[in-house]
């Protein structure tokens, strides 16, 4: 059994990775900016090295979409060298190569840090989770009308089924780039957001716009989509199924 930090461990998919280790009988470490056990702020990196220290497996699930993913990284890549750490785990995007969105550019360039890095190290790309799609659907839905950007689909996949496959990668010796994870279901936007208006009991239109830009441009060509690996079972309508029973 190994210790293992993971980072952003207090997040939605960091904190199921966290329960399946520890589940497997591996040592947990907690880090993120607010976690009690391990308060570290990747972006200055003061603390890091305590956190680190002893940990043979790294599984880096933080990140902020607000920017400094790859300042977060530097100092990572930092801290496991001087801990002597094996293996470095990251849960990167589908299309973070081909759609130049910002958030998706800063992780395409910690991806590329992380296998130069000569650390041992396994890079998993996956498409939305289901909850990702129903946070975006909801905002949009408090609105009278829905506005949602015309012709783009999604893929999206159960967090739990990513969870346990970074569990699995975490506890295997480092693989570099595995293959994609996507999704059952390729829908587009306005279907998926019909469904959530339904569970939700809500009639409002929906309306879509176009927008203007290459990383718009790209999401409509499919560069967030991995129809070839969809490979998750939960389906965005089970999602909203067992979201309503809660
Ligand atoms: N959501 C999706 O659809 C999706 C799809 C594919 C891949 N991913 C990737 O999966 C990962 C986790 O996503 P998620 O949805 O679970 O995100 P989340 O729920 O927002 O969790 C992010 C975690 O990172 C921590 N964090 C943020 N900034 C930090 C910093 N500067 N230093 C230390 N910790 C920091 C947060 O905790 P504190 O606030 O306490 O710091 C939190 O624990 C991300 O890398 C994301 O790109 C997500």
């Amino acid at each position: 059994m190994s210790t293992i930090l993971v980072t952003g461990g207090t997040g939605n998919l960091g904190s199921l990775v966290g329960a399946r280790l520890r589940a497997a009988g591996h040592e947990v470490r907690v880090l993120s900016r607010r976690s009690p056990e391990f308060p570290v702020d990747l972006r200055d990196g003061a603390g890091l090295d305590a956190a680190a220290a002893g940990a043979e497996v790294i599984v880096h699930c933080a990140s902020s979409p607000r920017g400094g993913d790859d300042v977060a990284a530097g100092h990572l890549i930092g801290a496991a060298r001087r801990a002597g750490t094996g293996h470095l785990v990251y849960i990167s995007i589908v299309g973070v190569d081909v759609v130049p969105f910002g958030y998706y550019t800063v992780k395409r360039k910690v991806e590329r840090m992380l296998e130069e890095s000569g650390l041992g190290v396994t890079i998993l790309r996956t498409t939305q989770f289901h909850d990702l799609v129903a946070q975006a659907v909801g905002a949009a839905a408090k609105l009278p009308v829905v506005p949602l950007p015309k012709g783009i689909r999604v893929q999206p996949i159960a967090v739990e089924e990513v969870a346990d496959r970074l569990a699995e990668l975490a506890a295997a010796p480092p693989a570099g780039r595995v293959a994609d994870m996507g999704g059952p279901e390729v829908h587009t936007l306005p279907d998926l957001a019909r469904a959530y208006l339904a569970a939700h009991g809500s009639r409002r239109r929906i309306v879509t716009f176009p927008l203007a830009g290459r990383a718009y441009a790209a999401f409509r060509r499919g560069g967030n989509l991995a129809p070839g690996q969809a490979v998750g079972r939960g389906t965005f309508a089970e999602f909203l199924a067992r979201a309503a029973e809660k």
